[in-house]
């Protein structure tokens, strides 16, 4: 073997030696955009010493950042290090690189996308990582769009959200040597009700959500035990909780801007209220503060208007609609249900209220002009689910029996996996359905 190819096989090596979970691009407790951007960088070892540097180059020259580290020892994983640094710094747009050295060994070497301020493309996907052929299919068709950022809505990790089961099937396929997607851009996401305990006296390592993704802290300033904040229990679920440190339970909402596009982020799961006063009054001063962005995205995990027999009673978050129409939300983004649907840009008043699972009814009033194709410009709001991203599909047959359909849905695919790529320029935004061989299942566009 040839010397080159040989201290590249040590490289490798050394490289899955130091790391249980390679290093990963997170946006940090950053909403705003900065003439001098930075991002997260996080990775995990074993509980072990070691000198850790992270170094960005920035202008030419190699600038050291220091990491910090916490510890999560939380069964059925021994003990393990997160660590964390920000890279600070960074030009806007600008492809960085970096590494990270371990006793003063370079052991990991990629680039990151910094946050554009112009013209970007996101893909958004959820219900995802169950470790299935689909996921990984997904996943590579996902880095071959080269994407600028990833967003999932919910249902991050099946099925529980704990930390063995990112080690098992999360990180592995969304940042590896042939689907190197974390390292090169940050992922952003929301907890959906697989990622918050189902039984509250098992699974201490359930809500690794919070100790392991590093998002904004600037969300509803709940605290642990008030209503609206995810379910912890003393003594079950302590050191995940002390791991995320004050990521619990605050950053399961949360607003951030990409380019010219504001995006608010809603923790839909049913212990939250967001018609509760101190909810609403975040939300709607979120919004507010918002007017300035050309494009206005929700991302939350429960859909507020689709069409599948599948959970088609979780209706509990149809109450905002007023809110987002008021403040020109352009798309809502969701997951939960296991397709792809969108509908007609729509405007909704609730006239009945109900107990969680009942359907919310009201009037709508629906856009029927919008095509998306000539007529662009859209008046409400347009409703995406997008949670075919790796689990077992939801009513499949639906997608032929169009008279299964809400009038208001004008796509609706549920036999094949997909992800959303959400492309915008300016006034334009370009939303394209793509499937694991990069086939269009639906395409919109929107101007303004
Ligand atoms: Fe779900």
């Amino acid at each position: 073997m040839r010397l080159p190819v040989l201290l590249l096989l040590a490289s490798l090596l050394r490289a899955q030696g130091a790391f249980l979970v390679q290093p990963y691009l997170q946006l940090g407790d950053a909403p705003k955009a900065a003439a001098a951007d930075r991002l997260d960088l996080l990775w995990q070892t074993e509980d072990r010493d070691a000198a850790w540097r992270v170094e960005v180059k920035v202008g030419g020259r190699w600038k050291p950042q220091v990491p910090a580290f916490r510890r999560l020892g939380a069964p059925p994983l021994p003990a393990h290090r997160i660590y964390q640094a920000t890279l600070r710094d960074l030009p806007p747009g600008a492809r960085v690189p970096y590494r990270v050295k371990r006793d003063g060994a370079v052991v990991f070497e990629a680039q990151a996308q910094v946050r554009k301020p112009g013209a970007h493309r996101v893909v958004v996907f959820g219900d995802a990582a169950d470790g299935s052929r689909e996921q990984g299919a997904l996943a590579q068709a996902v880095a071959a769009q080269n994407p600028d950022a990833v967003f999932l809505t919910g249902d991050l990790v099946y099925g529980r959200g704990r930390a063995s089961e990112y080690r098992a099937h999360f990180f592995p396929v969304y940042n590896s040597e042939a689907v190197p997607l974390m390292r090169r851009v940050p992922f952003l996401g929301v907890p959906g009700n697989h990622d918050v305990p189902w039984d509250l006296q098992r699974w201490p390592d359930t809500l690794a959500y919070f100790a392991y993704w590093s998002l904004p802290l600037n969300g509803p300033g709940l605290k642990a035990g008030e209503p609206g904040a995810a379910p912890a229990v003393r003594g079950v679920h302590d050191a995940v909780v002390a791991a995320a440190g004050p990521a619990f339970p605050r950053m399961a909402s949360y607003s951030f801007d990409y380019g010219k596009v504001h995006w608010t982020v809603l923790d839909s799961n049913a212990y939250v209220d967001w018609m509760a006063p101190g909810m609403k009054a975040w939300l709607e001063e979120d919004l507010k503060a918002a007017q300035h962005a050309t494009w206005r995205i929700v991302a939350l995990h429960h859909p507020l208007f689709q069409s599948s027999r599948s959970h088609m009673d979780d209706q509990w978050m149809r109450p905002i609609s007023p809110l987002l129409e008021k403040y020109g939300v352009d798309l809502v983004l969701a997951g939960h249900v296991h397709n792809y649907q969108r509908t007609a840009p729509l405007r909704f008043m609730p006239t009945k209220l109900g107990p969680r699972g009942k359907p919310v009814e009201g009037t709508f009033i629906v856009d029927e002009a919008f095509d998306g194709t000539t007529i662009t410009r859209a008046k409400g709001v347009i409703h995406i689910v997008t949670g075919a991203g790796g689990a077992e599909l939801y009513d499949r047959w639906q997608t032929d029996v169009r008279t299964s359909w809400q009038p208001w849905t004008r796509a609706f695919v549920s036999d094949r996996h997909s992800f959303t790529v959400l492309g915008v320029d300016g006034r334009r935004l370009k939303l394209r359905q793509l499937d694991a061989e990069g086939r269009e299942l639906d395409a919109v566009t929107l101007t303004k």
